[in-house]
């Protein structure tokens, strides 16, 4: 086997036997097997096997029932599924043209590269079928704010945010990947120092089907950028900014409905402490989840954790306002500030732990 094809799919039935059909013109000559990891909810699985049973390609089916880590997770487990070492891995419906394979294994061959990118924002490639102007926008704005972060890792790499590459097994730490969401080539190169290489490619169209991006997949980048660069506190951190700036807004608003500032501070609390605890959940200890027994004990654990935190933090603003007359939010602000560093430890220790 020269090069196993891992391709992730969610609900891409009609687009199957198309790319399977690509895939056989495009590679003749070269001995490849297609390895799909299926999140799908309809029944693209049965329309994999019927095509399957109608190629001599080797195809394998890896049906994931209960999904982890997304696109990202599906790549990690294809790869450590794949019969060859060379791994390349391409979207399900067809945006990824199969007749660029040639020059990527081409470009392998020459034996100085770990990775072989098939970018967009290289001299050749085109980003045409990202869908609108928008889309084109956030991909080119994200891929500047990327490289930024990684200048020494990405470098040579114009299309970190591609979903199209070939990979070689042994050069990956499996160990190390957090496959969250849909950046799987940032995770792998942003973990290890790897020898980048590139052949343009033009994005195509979908050949059918709808896209599975949406706003929550870029809140996710966000988060794996965040971790990737600065660790999971500063992730915890910014949930925490976020959920402060929300409670001392909606304290703001309450008072300026004529709440009183204690009802007002008891009751943006809460509203926060369940926010808070669905953002930890889904995006920041997204990868500690399954080893840390069922969500509603790690939600009790931390409402009560922040309930306690909570009571004892309005007394302590009472004595805060009614003695230094300092103004009420500005009091808030800074109980919440002490409670985060508490808050932090409390999460990463018990609440995560495996
Ligand atoms: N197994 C699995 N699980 N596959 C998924 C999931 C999932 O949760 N979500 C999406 N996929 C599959 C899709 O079925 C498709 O084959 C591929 O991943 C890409 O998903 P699309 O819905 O087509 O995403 P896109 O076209 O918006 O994103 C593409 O472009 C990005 C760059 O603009 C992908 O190539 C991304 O990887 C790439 O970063
Ligand atoms: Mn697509």
């Amino acid at each position: 086997m020269d090069v196993s094809v891992i391709v992730p799919t969610f609900n891409e039935g009609p687009n199957v036997r198309e790319l399977l059909r690509r895939l056989d013109a495009a590679l003749t000559g070269t001995a490849f097997e297609v390895v799909f990891v299926d999140d799908s909810t309809d029944s693209t699985p049965d329309i994999i096997r019927e095509a399957a049973a109608k190629t001599d390609t080797p195809v394998r089916l890896i049906h994931r029932e209960h999904p982890t880590g997304g696109l990202g997770g599906a790549v990690v487990e294809g790869i450590q599924a794949s019969a060859s070492d060379w791994c390349l891995v391409m979207d399900g419906d067809l945006q990824h043209p199969p007749e660029v394979i040639p020059d990527m294994l081409a470009r392998a061959q020459r034996g100085d590269a770990d990775v072989v990118v098939a970018s967009r924002y290289t001299a050749g490639g085109t980003s045409d079928g990202l869908a609108n102007a928008v889309r084109t926008g956030v991909s080119r704005a994200s891929t500047l704010l990327t490289k930024a972060m990684f200048p020494r890792k990405l470098h040579g790499c114009s299309d970190p945010m591609t979903g199209f590459f070939l990979v070689n097994r042994p050069a990956i730490d499996v160990e190390s990947l957090r496959p969250r969401g849909f950046k799987i080539l940032l995770e792998i190169l942003a973990r290890k120092q790897m020898r980048v290489a590139e052949v343009p490619f033009d994005f195509a169209e979908r050949y059918a089907g709808e896209s599975k991006a949406s706003f929550t997949q870029g809140i996710r980048f966000l988060t794996q950028l965040t971790m990737l660069r600065f660790g999971r506190m500063s992730a915890f951190a910014l949930v925490g900014g976020v959920g402060a700036l929300a409670n001392l807004g909606i304290m703001w608003a309450l008072i300026g409905f004529g709440m009183e500032y204690i009802w007002a501070s008891i009751f943006a609390s809460i509203v926060t402490i369940v926010g808070n605890f669905l953002l930890l959940e889904y995006l920041v200890f997204a990868d500690m989840r399954e080893d840390s027994g069922l969500m509603r004990h790690r939600f009790l654990k931390s409402f009560t954790f922040n309930g306690i935190e909570a009571i004892i933090r309005i007394p302590v603003l009472w004595v805060l306002v009614e003695r230094t007359h300092i103004p009420s939010v500005l009091a808030a602000a800074l109980t919440l500030i002490a409670a985060f560093i508490v808050r932090f430890l409390f999460h990463a220790l018990v609440v995560y732990a495996p």
